[in-house]
């Protein structure tokens, strides 16, 4: 490639091939064409207001760049290598366009860094906002699944362990206020990421009368920086982005991995319509659970990308270095796979099949109710200690002769503590034991019935 550099005024000799193809980002940072074009039309009339340039420049810049901008939605526009990035191919092309001369003028008080974390800025933005329309399907899935099952007893787990009787609508928003934290997480974040940077030129701010909060108001940004070394250097906002999605994806990755336990053969409480999985090449009998199979190994793909821009960072001296060009493929990648994820997992929960008869069966059974037994005990003035000591002996005494609590006679709960027959008849039941905890946050029907309500009023204002 031969095509002069825009930045070659003090260089002798052309770039080595390797070098042009190393140094060169425009392969993924076209997709920043839009924001850059968007930025590049509010910084250059803000220049014809200030009378930086003459006004009819600036009108003829923004025509072409509109020009530029319809050539690269129509696939006219071929990208060459040697422009470097996309900034220096939109340029290239208004050149092209207008003449350089004009187009020459477009660059007045600004820089590549500026223009860039711009430009980054914006891109994340738009991100942000379309992430969090995701993550609000997602979560009417949720709750629309939890209104269906608030009457479904179900086993809850601690170790995987069977542990406590519950309402599934209580397992489902659980997911719920993930969601909702993490969707107030993206909507804290664009906070920090509407800050404009546009101003600081290099590092040193420019020599021309700019009127910075005119063009952030074009732009619709929220402030403008306060400093102008901080702005060209700062990818803070690539990281809480990076984060933020992390966290949402490894939320969605722990939904995952309960999806593939509860539809594997050995639990078989649910299961994924046929449209969610894959066969196998060899054995015929396989439904395998693919797709959250493959959101829980995506998590570790996304994680890679928080930690290789915080790496990045990491000893990076102030102001601009050509490292941060390395912000980009991940919050590029990261975007297109969270809302794919997103996507899909909503009309996974949607369409995910729940074994109700089963599920209750199960909640019957693992000696589920043995706080609710001590508990009874707790009533009739045992302290809990020794209360969880008597139902420990009771379970002993199942596990030993193959029982439940409810196949033990009369006489030998006696022989264990004379408050036990009545204690496990009173406590033994599965549903009793949900809706017993009658707390705020806990699986009591009422108290299930009244989130559900509480989370409508919370959508309308969404
Ligand atoms: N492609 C560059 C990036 O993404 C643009 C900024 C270039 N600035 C510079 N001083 N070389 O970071």
């Amino acid at each position: 490639m031969t095509n002069k550099k825009a930045w070659s005024g003090r260089f002798t000799e052309p770039t080595h091939p390797l070098v042009e193809e190393f140094n060169a980002s425009l392969e993924f940072d076209y997709r920043l064409y839009k924001h850059d074009i968007m930025g590049s039309i509010a910084h250059v009339k803000m220049l014809g207001r200030q009378k930086i340039i003459l006004k009819k420049e600036a009108d003829a810049i923004v025509k072409g760049l509109k020009k530029v901008e319809a050539e690269i939605e129509s696939g006219k526009f071929t990208l060459d290598i040697a422009d470097e990035d996309i900034h220096m191919a939109i340029e290239r092309r208004l050149g092209e366009k207008i003449g350089k001369s004009v187009a020459g003028k477009l660059h007045t008080a600004r820089s590549r860094n500026d223009q860039v974390a711009t430009d980054l800025r914006l891109f994340v933005r738009d991100a942000i906002d379309e992430i969090v329309i995701l993550i609000r399907n997602l979560q009417k899935a949720f709750h629309m699944k939890a209104q269906k099952h608030v009457n479904t007893l179900a086993p809850s787990y601690t170790h995987l362990q069977p542990a406590q009787p519950i309402r599934l609508a209580h397992w489902f928003l659980a997911y719920y206020e993930m969601l909702e934290r993490d969707a107030n997480r993206f909507l804290d974040a664009r906070k920090r990421v509407n800050v404009m940077p546009l101003g600081s030129a290099a590092l040193a701010g420019t020599n021309f009368p700019i009127d910075r909060e005119w063009v952030a108001k074009q732009l619709k940004f929220d402030a403008i920086s306060e400093n102008s070394i901080d702005a060209v250097s700062d990818r803070d906002f690539v990281v809480e982005f990076l984060f933020t999605v992390s966290l949402t994806v490894t939320h969605l990755s722990r939904l995952a991995e309960e999806l593939i336990i509860f539809t594997s053969a050995e639990f078989a409480v649910m299961e994924l319509p046929d449209a969610f999985c894959t066969g196998s090449s060899i054995m015929p009998q396989k439904k395998n659970p693919d797709v959250p199979e493959l959101i829980r190994g995506k998590t570790g793909r996304l994680n890679g990308h928080l930690v290789a821009v915080l790496t990045t960072l990491k000893g990076l001296p102030l102001a601009y270095n050509k490292d941060l060009q390395e912000d980009k493929e991940p919050v590029f990648d990261a975007w297109d796979q969270i809302s794919l994820i997103l996507e899909i997992t909503a009309d996974m929960v949607t369409a995910l099949a729940v074994d109700k008869e089963k599920l209750e069966k199960r909640a019957g059974e693992g000696f589920m109710t043995a706080v609710d037994i001590a508990d009874r005990l707790v009533l009739e003035g045992v302290p809990f200690r020794k209360a969880h000591e008597i139902v420990g002996k009771l379970v002993r005494l199942c596990t030993d002769n193959g029982l439940d609590f409810m196949g033990v006679s009369t006489d030998s709960l006696q022989k264990i503590s004379s408050l036990l027959p009545s204690a496990v008849k009173k406590g033994g039941d599965a549903t009793k034991s949900a809706d017993g905890k009658d707390v705020v946050g806990g699986p009591a029907k009422k108290r299930i019935e009244a989130r559900l309500k509480k989370i409508e009023r919370e959508m309308k204002k969404w």
